[in-house]
């Protein structure tokens, strides 16, 4: 490789005239600005430096993009669609973007990186055609990089454009044969250890494995819940126009905008009366609000709330049956969510800031209780195309002690025949089942058994196929079309 992606900055004049007499200099043309690619390049540093969220920091960037006239809804989404893609299939382009340079890939500054894989993403996962794609690539690179560097991209990347995706799979990915993990890594784009733990999880054959690393790579519906006796999904199809709106899967209260849109515009979520919620995160509400509990069913907690989705649902179930829910969330802010996710709420409920380890309630005062504890998030990667980069196989040991500690509060809080249901974002066994059996079995220092019953939670989502040999539930993207989703629900015993 001749060029070097660290070489210094030259100045424009003296560009192309050194010592080549020969050769008349080119005249310096200014870099062209490509607002599209400099505003995706701008969210990926984001992430990249300060740890950002791309969904948090992109519709800002849009909005005020949309400010000027030229730049138009189709620029919108080819940005949206460059920052998503590049952040999915970063693991890929890593792959490939290392089979081009001399030097390891942490020896290349993180900016010049950001550039050659919305550059590989470009090439390699659009139809831009491949001229555009480096020249646009290149252009962006002289605004934010410098001359010296652009060159550097160029040359990568015209290194790139020599394969297609699969040209490139085929090289820089071990056959499966080989090493299955590691080509499915390097195939779909996700950690190894990402990888190795949904499998475990999934089971099953090489099918099974490659659909879900693929429905991770896609972006999700936006999916509205009507809350139960404030709005209906009738009012929301309409809302959002039959023609682009598909009513739930499963979920009797969902809408799917499947066009997409801006749910923020629609009435009834702006009014709190439905609001935007993942069909998976749906049916663990409803399941747990329809486990039989045995005699009184008037109190309901929800202990684990911010910032508020499934609170509002079962606030709302618990209304038409009129009974009273508390939601607790441990931090101020997300407590303040649930306010608001709450407010307007037909029946009895109150909101309140407390750890869920150690909780203000009494043992025993309730007759339902959901944690839906904090997790890795392993089951919405969907959303979150950073977020398979940024978690580590050690944050679960970060979050074991408190899986454990939230479910055996919810199993004390709950009175003798309720319901606790445990629900996690994540389908890592060590974050589903392997909590829940650690709990019953007393498992851990200190610990003590607990008197509680698996009950089988699969009749309490109806007409959901492929829920496994339970009794507890794990949902799936290739499977529902939901987040993976986990629900365990248990009766105390004694
Ligand atoms: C997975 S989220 C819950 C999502 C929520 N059920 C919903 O549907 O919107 C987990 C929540 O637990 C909160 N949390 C973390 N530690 C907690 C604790 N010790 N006690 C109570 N809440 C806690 C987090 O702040 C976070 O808001």
């Amino acid at each position: 490789m001749s060029e070097q992606p660290r070489q210094p900055r030259r100045k424009p004049a003296a560009e192309g005239a050194g010592g080549r007499q020969s050769k008349p200099a080119k005249p310096y043309r200014r870099p062209q600005k490509d607002p599209v690619r400099m505003l995706a390049f701008e969210v990926l540093r984001a992430v990249d430096e300060r740890d950002a969220y791309a969904n948090l920091v992109l519709p800002p960037l849009l909005r005020k993009a949309r400010q000027d006239e030229s730049f138009q809804a189709r620029d919108a989404a080819l940005a949206t669609e460059l920052v998503y893609g590049t952040l999915r299939r970063q693991g890929t382009y890593d792959a490939v973007i290392k089979a081009c340079i001399d030097r390891p890939l942490r020896e290349v500054d993180p900016p010049v990186l950001d550039v050659l894989s919305l550059g590989a993403h470009q090439l390699l996962g659009t139809r831009i055609p491949t001229h555009a794609a480096v020249s646009a690539s290149v252009e962006l690179a002289r605004v934010v990089l410098g001359d010296g560097r652009a060159k550097f991209v160029n040359a990568v990347l015209r290194k790139i454009a020599a394969h297609d995706m699969d040209g490139w799979l085929e090289r820089v990915a071990p056959p499966y044969e080989d090493d299955a993990e590691e080509h499915l890594a390097v195939y779909h784009s996700h950690p190894r250890w990402v990888v190795s733990a949904l499998w475990d999880s999934l089971g099953g054959g090489r099918a099974g494995i490659e659909d879900l690393l693929e429905a991770d790579n896609e972006r999700p519906e936006v999916t509205l819940v009507a809350r139960p006796g404030r709005s209906t999904p009738q009012e929301l199809l309409e809302a959002v126009g039959e023609d682009s709106a598909l009513p739930g899967r499963w979920s009797p209260y969902a809408v799917r905008m499947a066009e997409g849109g801006e749910p923020g515009a629609l009435e009834a979520v702006r009014e709190g009366r439905a609001g935007v919620q993942d069909e998976g995160s749906q049916l663990v509400a409803m399941a747990l609000a329809a486990a039989p509990v045995e005699g009184r069913d008037q109190r309901w907690l929800d202990g684990c709330a911010g910032p508020g989705g499934k609170a509002a649902l079962l606030a709302a179930l618990a209304a038409d049956r009129g009974a009273f829910l508390l939601a607790s969330e441990k931090q101020p802010h997300r407590a303040r969510l649930v306010e608001k996710a709450l407010a307007g709420n037909p029946g009895p409920y109150q909101v309140i800031t407390a750890d869920g380890t150690r909780p203000p309630w009494l043992p025993g005062s309730f007759d339902r209780v959901l944690m839906d504890v904090p997790c890795t998030g392993l089951g919405a990667l969907r959303r979150r195309p950073e977020a398979r980069w940024r978690r580590r196989p050690e944050d679960l040991d970060g979050f074991a002690p408190l899986q454990r500690g939230l479910l055996r509060e919810a199993l004390s809080a709950v009175r003798v025949g309720g319901v606790v249901g445990y629900a996690t974002c994540s389908p890592h066994l060590a974050e589903t089942r392997v909590v829940v059996d650690d709990v019953l079995k007393g498992r851990g220092a200190g610990a003590e058994p607990v008197s509680a019953e698996l009950i089988d939670a699969r009749p309490f989502m109806s007409g959901v196929p492929a829920l496994g040999d339970g009794p507890d539930v794990q949902l799936w993207p290739h499977l529902h079309g939901t987040d993976a989703m986990y629900l365990a629900l248990l009766r105390r015993t004694a």
